[in-house]
């Protein structure tokens, strides 16, 4: 038994449901459940191409990235409202207050919606509402990542990141999504270039499907602070301490991961060699309502599997937190906060 169990007797799993986290790698329409997506179909008046919400949860079953954003991409058509989109991330906030998240750090894509004639200010005003509403009444704090599209050219992302110039106070980086595999970080080097004379930081998806390779050139071409996913770093030693050297985060989302067969099993999944290695590994729920669960079912499916000791989940979450893009200050309260917890 650990140190840390004898010391509080609280377990991995008590660790996992009673500790405050941070989420950083969380797309708000990966979190539109079924029923959710069937009500706002209906109130627009727009037919979904299932008969049941069952028939689209049996869906949900992929052989890699592509057959999910297939569907995901699917989903997000019926959004239009202001209100569809307050409703969209109310709903994330309310589950995730459940899992004991105080902050979230939330990708939307806004192409996906610009791109069907939804207004920007649209999209952006009934997350950020909700956001608002989240801090006054769920006690959570969160920053927004305007994500681009990967698979459509840098010319149009340029142009996406040009009509949001106005908005440029809501959100706090920029990432990169979609299909990972034949669109290269370099492909994006102007953008990049575009999001930090903004004075924004930045992320992207790299190493999820992609090689080590996506990974050198998301930090070296791209610069970005922060790294989604990575799994595929472990390939590369030498990528490996120069990671660990530069103090990165990793943004891991297990059952994602699972999900998309970028791991065979759990119990082949590496985040557990992450924290060996020094890696600044974090766990995170990517889709949920698509991959089967939520912060807080990763973390125990991944405790489960791994046989994470309690030393390991407070690592973890004191990651999440020394890896947000909150300001100095506020990371050292939360994490005396969870040593004051754990004591
Ligand atoms: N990978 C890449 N793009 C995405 C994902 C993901 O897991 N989820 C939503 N867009
Ligand atoms: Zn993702």
């Amino acid at each position: 038994m650990s140190t840390l169990n004898h010391r509080n007797n609280m377990n991995a799993l008590e660790l996992i449901n009673n500790l405050p986290k941070a989420e950083l790698h969380l797309h708000i329409e990966g979190t539109f459940e079924p029923e959710l997506m069937f009500a706002i179909a209906e109130r627009n008046g727009i037919k979904l191409p299932y008969k049941s919400v069952q028939e689209l949860r049996d869906l949900y079953q992929f052989n890699n990235l592509q057959e999910f954003l297939d569907i995901y991409y699917q989903g997000v058509n019926v959004l239009q409202t202001k209100q569809d989109y307050y409703d969209l991330t109310w709903a994330y906030l309310e589950k995730i207050k459940a899992d004991n998240v105080v902050h979230t750090e939330i990708m939307f894509d806004p192409q996906s919606h610009t791109d069907r004639g939804v207004k920007l200010e649209v999209v952006i005003s009934g997350i950020c509402d909700a956001l608002k509403d989240a801090e006054e009444q769920l006690g959570i704090s969160s920053y927004l990542i305007f994500s681009l599209l990967r698979h459509l050219s840098e010319e149009d992302c340029l142009t996406a990141l040009e009509q949001a110039v106005p908005y440029k106070d809501k959100f706090i980086a920029i990432g990169l999504d979609s299909s990972e595999l034949g669109h290269p970080p370099e492909k994006f080097t102007n953008l990049y270039k575009k999001a930090e004379a903004l004075g924004l930081l930045k992320t992207a998806h790299a190493g999820e499907e992609g090689p080590a390779e996506y990974v050198w050139n998301a930090i070296d071409v791209l610069g970005v602070d922060r790294i989604d996913h990575g799994n595929r770093c472990l390939d590369d030693e030498k990528l490996v301490d120069y990671v660990v050297e530069k103090g990165l985060t990793l943004t891991v989302c297990p059952l994602s991961n699972l999900k998309l067969r970028v791991v065979k099993d759990l119990q082949q999944h590496p985040i557990k060699t992450m924290l060996q290695k020094g890696l600044k590994a974090t766990v995170n729920s990517d889709d949920p309502a698509y991959f089967g669960g939520y912060i807080n079912d990763n973390f125990k499916a991944i405790t489960e599997a791994l046989d994470l000791s309690g030393e390991e989940v407070v690592q973890l979450i004191k990651n999440s937190f020394s890896g947000s893009f909150l300001p100095d200050s506020q990371k050292e309260l939360h994490i005396t906060k969870i040593n004051e917890l754990i004591a």
